[in-house]
């Protein structure tokens, strides 16, 4: 991979960019991948493109003949008039990431990682996941060729996400225990099975999932904006800051974006530690709540995450189940545009930081609609009040 390696954020150890290793062999730490800057990026080379991250060739990895797509990314970008009038901004813009082929983000990441895994021969990958995760790499091994295994945890994960892992064919391993701990059972088993692996603590994933800040920038042509994101393991929120900062590396922006982080209020580890201005993260054992995307407690990507949230002088905030459903439903009922629990989080929070006045009513906002609403047909996050005039002719609703 020409110019292309890996670097440790913790001592600065490099790694050739073939190397099959997830985190520092000499520190522990996380993995950075450092782009080719020798390469010449501009708005101008875009024009024609294909409608996929691999319009952004320059800036991603060189995989030749060898990419794995599903023609994953250009997610539409949406302007909400009438959501922005009632949250009370001048100007909200909706990113609908679960128009990627499976319903969700990961299939950014995936397109890169599982390009990735043939390219250093695996001929299995593996994963834990809260479900999209696990959607996403058995699709994308499906393409690929690759047998797939992955970790969930049981009953916890949507209707959905867990029928796409099974028709694409993967080996679907449920653990009695949380997120956090199928996580540490895959991670301690891929190398004894001979899988490649594709959590986003792989620095591959993120390579993949920085796009989507190339896109906004392409659709809205500026980058002095606050972008909305939920967060679990913050692999998305390190990728989306990473992003930025490489358009910033090919001098395409001068302008940096705040970025916002929003967790769940029982599955906040990242929120505890920025409002405490601690050094170091205390995970939390028993994460709990309805947006099981993000039911995480030792996010990962921690450090990537805190550093986004800092260096691009932003917020974390953390928002009740009950808002992330009023948030969801208000979405909904007002632009005609759903999502999955966690989506609707960006929502949440970004009326709770507008009414306690963190984000001004001047500014724009763009949301990041993680995942799909169909992933997630619960019901318990759709009680409407039924016009009584039905139910006294005999309708019944439900
Ligand atoms: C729909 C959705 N939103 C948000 C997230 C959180 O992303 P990250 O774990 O990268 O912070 C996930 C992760 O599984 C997700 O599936
Ligand atoms: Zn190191």
């Amino acid at each position: 991979m020409k110019n292309f390696s890996l670097r440790c954020i913790g001592c600065g150890a490099e790694y050739g960019a073939n190397e099959v290793v997830y985190t520092c062999s000499r520190c522990g730490d996380l993995l950075d991948v450092i782009v080719d800057t020798d390469r010449v990026f501009s708005r101008d080379l875009l024009r024609g493109r294909v409608e996929s991250i691999w319009r952004y060739a320059e800036l991603l990895p060189d995989f030749g003949d060898g990419v794995v797509s599903l023609g994953e990314g250009f997610t539409r970008l949406v302007r909400c008039e009438r959501l922005a009038r009632i949250l009370g901004v001048k100007e909200l813009y909706l990113k609908l990431e679960g128009l990627n082929p499976t319903g969700s983000f990961k299939d950014r990441g995936m397109s890169v990682g599982v390009s990735m895994a043939l390219r250093i021969g695996a001929r299995r990958v593996m994963c834990a996941s809260t479900g999209n995760t696990s959607a996403s790499l058995a699709a994308y091994s499906a393409r690929a060729g690759l047998e797939c295994i992955v970790l969930i945890p049981e009953g916890k994960v949507a209707i959905g996400k867990l029928f796409q892992a099974r028709i694409h064919g993967a080996k679907v391993y449920q653990v009695r225990g949380n997120f956090d701990e199928a996580l540490s059972i895959a991670f301690r088993s891929a190398s004894e099975t001979g899988a490649y692996f594709l959590n986003s603590v792989n620095p591959w994933r993120i390579e993949g999932q920085k796009t989507v800040s190339f896109e906004i920038w392409e659709q809205l042509g500026r980058t002095d904006i606050n972008v909305v994101v939920p967060v679990g393991n913050s692999g998305n929120i390190s990728a989306i800051w990473k992003g930025f900062k490489e358009l910033q590396l090919y001098g395409v922006i001068d302008d940096f974006p705040r970025l916002v982080g929003v967790q769940a209020k029982g599955a906040a580890p990242i929120v505890e530690l920025l409002t405490n201005n601690a050094s170091s993260i205390r995970f939390w054992d028993n994460p709990e709540t309805i947006a099981t995307a993000i039911r995480i407690g030792k996010p990962v990507n921690w450090k990537k995450g805190v550093r986004a949230v800092k260096d691009s002088r932003g917020i974390a905030v953390s928002v009740s189940d009950d808002e992330i459903l009023d948030g969801l439903r208000l979405l909904a009922t007002t632009e005609g545009v759903a999502c999955e629990p966690a989506g609707a989080s960006t929502i949440a929070g970004l009326k709770k930081l507008l009414d306690e006045g963190r984000i001004g009513r001047d500014e724009t906002a763009v949301c990041i609609l993680t995942g799909n609403a169909l992933k997630d047909p619960s019901e318990h996050l759709v009680s409407w009040n039924t016009p009584m005039i039905l139910e006294s002719l005999g309708a019944k609703p439900i």
